[in-house]
């Protein structure tokens, strides 16, 4: 496809993602998308995370055929050293954005730094704390980027409701499979243990991360529009409820393969943090279709040597062939120094294939690849659904737990482990997805991936409604 003409003129976004893998891979996306349709955008990123990225990554030389397109960095104002680890560091990141980078932000915007011509900022959900609303000094719209799906956003808004009917705190082990009867389009579905797990804090009013995130997304209900890669088949009814709070949602997902529609062949994702091993490729090549488990819990998710374990004897003992991602900081104190244990080596040497960081969208796009055992991130999520595979899912935080009852319970697309850790669980339930319910779940995993391409294609609910966000936004560079 022939790249578009950016004209001084034309309309100037301004992105900027939290500073986590599955954020910047899927606003590096949007950001793509957004260029490809004659949009000038300034990305701006922490100066650790751009680092990162452009240490591990080749986004540079890809966005560079965007002449309008430009890097910024902004500091997050912690020491070069800080390990930034998004789920031990969270309240940390936090103080110092809201202390350090959301004046020097504010600062940049009035002075013009990013551009005095920008038309709107997109700012991401999470971090919505980053401007404050009705702030005269940069007359700017801003649209919230929503990277989560609809049904964690709206149970998420729904916890201050929950905290007033006396349903929240969780008040222990025992009330975990409780049902919470009043959240509108999820009756009789939703269990204390299906929130977002910190829902579980024993004292919600006084719990900082829990009023933290609340208030966040009830904060990005209050902008001019709410962009959310989710598309319509999936998750029509929940948005039918977010547009009660606010009126003016795109959804326009999923993302990577609208991106994918539009540049008119597969893209491979160059957006990583941590250097991407694609030897399993090569590997993936020499297994039956269809015959192989992949493994991956993203980008934060932060497990001990006693998880690991269980997942390992599980994989093993299944019989099913697997291939796992074990990030760097996946285990506690480990470091990246995972050594097989005795017992697995052979198990491991006949049926697995281990890799730091895979190149996941193409690996989940592999006919030998049957099932996915996902944390429920919601890329990873929509990522599984767009290639038609079926998943078990652990999730570990925010709206992973929301996630995994859905795909359960909802669109039937696998089976939820949450809460469990054992080897006997894993073993089963690799075997149940992917041979005694196989068929039932690669049906399912084939209409939701059938509809997913729908949406993104051209007369598609995602397709037009991204038509409607660049025509939007023409309308407001005006
Ligand atoms: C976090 C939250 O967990 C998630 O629920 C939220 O929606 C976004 O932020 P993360 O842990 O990064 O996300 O998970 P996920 O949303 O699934 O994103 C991970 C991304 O990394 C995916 O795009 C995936 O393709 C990519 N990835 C993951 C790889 O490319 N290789 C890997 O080995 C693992």
């Amino acid at each position: 496809m022939e790249e578009p003409q950016t004209q001084t003129s034309s309309p100037h976004v301004l992105l900027f993602p939290a500073p986590v893998q599955g954020h910047i891979n899927v606003t590096l996306k949007l950001a793509e998308l957004l260029s490809l349709s004659s949009i000038r955008v300034t990305f701006v990123t922490t100066e650790h995370s751009h680092r990162k990225l452009t240490l591990h990554s080749d986004v540079l030389r890809r966005f560079s055929r965007f002449p309008a397109f430009q890097f910024r960095t902004i500091s997050d104002g912690l020491p070069v050293s800080h390990p930034r680890t998004f789920s031990h560091h969270l309240p940390e990141i936090i103080n110092s954005f809201i202390s350090f980078t959301k004046p020097l932000f504010r600062d940049l915007l009035i002075s013009g730094h990013f551009g005095s011509d920008l038309t709107c900022l997109i700012l991401d959900g999470f971090f919505s704390f980053l401007v404050d609303i009705g702030d005269d000094s940069f007359k700017v719209p801003i649209f919230c980027f929503r990277t989560f799906g609809a049904c964690s956003s709206w149970a998420i808004l729904s916890v201050p409701n929950l905290i007033k009917q006396g349903q929240l705190p969780i008040k222990g082990e025992e009330e975990m499979d409780r049902i919470l009867d009043n959240v509108p389009g999820m009756e009789n579905l939703l269990r204390c243990r299906d929130l977002p797990g910190f829902c579980r804090a024993a004292d919600p009013n006084n719990d900082p991360i829990l009023q933290f995130i609340v208030s966040m997304f009830i904060r990005s209900t209050k902008f001019d529009a709410l962009i959310i890669n989710t598309f319509e088949d999936l998750e029509g009814p929940i948005l039918s409820n977010i547009r009660t709070l606010c009126p003016k949602i795109y959804s326009i997902g999923p993302l990577h393969a609208l991106l994918n529609t539009k540049l008119s062949h597969k893209t491979e994702s160059l957006n990583n943090l941590w250097e991407v091993d694609r030897s399993c490729l090569a590997w993936l090549d020499n297994q039956w279709p269809g015959s192989v488990i992949y493994v991956s819990f993203g980008s934060i998710t932060v497990m001990g040597n006693r998880e690991l374990m269980e997942f390992w004897h599980g994989l093993v003992n299944s019989g099913r062939n697997f291939l796992w991602a074990i990030r760097p900081e996946l285990v506690k104190g480990k470091n990246g120094e995972i050594e097989i244990p005795a017992e697995l080596e052979e198990g491991t040497k006949q049926r697995g294939c281990l890799v730091g960081w895979a190149p996941q969208e193409k690996v989940l796009s592999h006919e030998a690849v049957g099932a996915f055992l996902t944390h429920s991130g919601w890329n990873s999520t929509l990522e599984s659904i767009v290639a038609g595979k079926p998943m078990i899912c652990w999730s570990y935080a925010f709206d992973q737990q929301v996630n995994s009852r859905f795909l359960s319970n909802v669109w039937k697309l696998g089976l939820d482990m949450k809460d469990l850790c054992d080897r006997e669980t894993v073993a089963k339930m690799v075997n149940d997805v992917m041979v005694n319910r196989k068929e039932e779940f690669m049906r399912s995993a084939a209409e939701m991936a059938s509809l997913a391409s729908r949406s993104v294609n051209p007369g598609g609910s995602s397709y037009l409604n991204f038509d409607c966000l660049i025509e939007d936004i023409r309308i407001l560079s005006q």
